[in-house]
């Protein structure tokens, strides 16, 4: 049998320490199916002593995280410390640049410094694979780059954050508040001590932006992805979208725009009404799910756990004995000076249907203004519900559907009703799923 692939693992949290214990679980399979035996023999982490539950002693413990980068005795450093920049950043660049092979769960450093370190890959013709980044467990990237690789894919988007759906889930079936299903998830560990980058949609944002350039051959362009965060969903929109047979989903979606002579990229997390039919609309609790259209294929729908020990270093794994086995390619699917310099689409450009929750006071005259706003933008109007809310002192919520439409328009009428006494609150807009 061929000579040992020797990993380099930094990073001894969730993650690593899951890692260690599957290989040392499935071990001799993991040797049969890669052809060769996947060995660590260096690790890293903060705090030497503390206990991880799992047997650090085969390991030379490294003190200097970097230092494992320039290890003559090391094919692969593994990063699992996480943050955008920092420590990982610089790590994942002395270890291409070492040529040795980097893998990585960091969503965050790939949606922001994925193209340069792919620049970095190829000179050093060095693999860097990322599996884990992408929903967790669920083998996303591959199906992308492997299994769907003879599509062009037309469409993706899927539930890309395990804390945001439970809550949403959870508002569904107590049609409790944001704010008290966000406590209950904390207590329950679904959700970090400070959840900004989850319930504001940035953890969803840099999948988003991993997914589409593997899907469409883009470069990396994690600014360019629109993002809007579940904090302003209320209990009474869950209860509407119900009654009119939908269900919220935090949903990030990526789309080429060819309505133009230059094809754009849209890149959007949002919270979206799902229809109840569509397979996102029973994902839920913490799973993720992500549906990619293919022009063959049709819906290719992967679904899963996006987060945990065991499912995440599941990933992780699956990317050495890659490189155990030899199988490298491409980060993002072509050649890192192929992927295209897509400019971001005008949203306005979106066709479809809109969910669109006003506050406004109780008084005559109020629907009237908000109809004419509609009606001067080219809104059709498809339902109009209004509800009182005895608990706010004369408010009422009035939540709209639209017909079809560019969202141009809807953005028209919300300008146009812009600064108005009769709305108490900005207005909430959630786009439909298409089916
Ligand atoms: N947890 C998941 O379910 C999951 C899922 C998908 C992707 N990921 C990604 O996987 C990566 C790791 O996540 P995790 O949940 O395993 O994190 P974690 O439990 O917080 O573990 C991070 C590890 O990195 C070490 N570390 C942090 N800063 C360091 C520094 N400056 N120098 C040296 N070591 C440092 C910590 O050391 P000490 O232990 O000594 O403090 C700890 O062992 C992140 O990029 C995350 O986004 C995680």
């Amino acid at each position: 049998m061929a000579e040992p692939l020797r990993i380099a693992l930094a990073g001894l949290g969730t993650v690593g320490t899951g890692v260690i214990a599957l290989l040392e679980t499935n071990r001799s399979m993991i040797e049969r199916r890669a052809g060769r035996a996947i060995k660590i023999v260096a690790v890293n982490a903060r705090d030497r002593s503390r206990d991880r539950g799992v047997d650090l002693s085969p390991y030379a413990w490294v003190d200097d995280m970097q230092a494992m980068a320039e290890r003559s005795d090391v094919d692969v450093v593994l990063e699992l410390v996480g943050g955008s920049d920092g420590p990982a950043l610089t790590l994942a660049r002395a270890a291409l640049d070492a040529g040795k092979g980097f893998v990585t769960a960091n969503k965050a450093m790939i949606a922001h410094h994925g193209l340069a370190l792919a620049e970095q890959a190829a000179l050093r013709n060095a693999p860097l694979k990322f599996e884990a980044a992408v929903a967790g467990g669920i083998p996303v990237v591959k199906g992308l780059r492997e299994g769907a690789a003879a599509n062009r894919i037309e469409r993706i988007y899927g539930i890309l954050n395990g804390t945001c759906n439970y809550i949403l889930s959870e508002m569904e079936q107590t049609s409790a508040d944001f704010g008290d299903m966000l406590r209950a998830a904390q207590e329950k560990g679904f959700a970090e001590a400070d959840p900004t980058f989850d319930v504001e949609g940035v953890d969803a944002a840099h999948k988003l932006a991993i997914l589409a350039a593997i899907g469409f051959g883009a470069r990396v362009d994690f600014d360019a992805v629109a993002t809007t965060g579940i904090g302003e969903v209320q209990a009474s929109d869950i209860t509407q979208a119900n009654v009119l047979g939908y269900v919220i989903r935090l949903v990030g979606i990526a789309s080429l725009d060819e309505s133009d002579d230059e094809a754009r990229l849209l890149q959007r997390v949002r919270p979206c009404l799902v229809p109840r039919g569509h397979p996102l609309a029973a994902v839920t609790g913490p799973t993720n799910a992500v549906v990619a259209e293919g022009n063959f294929s049709g819906r290719l729908l992967f679904q899963g756990a996006g987060a945990g020990a065991g499912p995440t270093a599941s990933a992780v794994v699956a990317d050495l004995i890659d490189i155990a086995r030899g199988d490298s390619g491409a980060p993002f699917s072509v050649p890192v000076e192929e992927l295209e310099p897509f400019a971001p689409a005008d949203p306005g450009n979106r066709v479809g249907r809109d969910y669109i929750r006003f506050t406004v006071t109780d008084r005559p005259g109020v629907l009237a203004e908000i109809t004419a706003a509609m009606r001067d933008a080219e809104v059709s109007i498809e339902s109009l519900i209004q509800r009182g809310r005895d608990d706010e002192g004369g408010e009422v919520l009035v939540a709209m559907v639209t017909h079809e439409g560019p969202e141009r328009c809807v953005t028209k009428a919300l300008e146009l009703l812009e600064g108005s006494p009769s709305l108490t609150a900005p207005p909430l807009v959630m786009p439909i799923l298409g089916a």
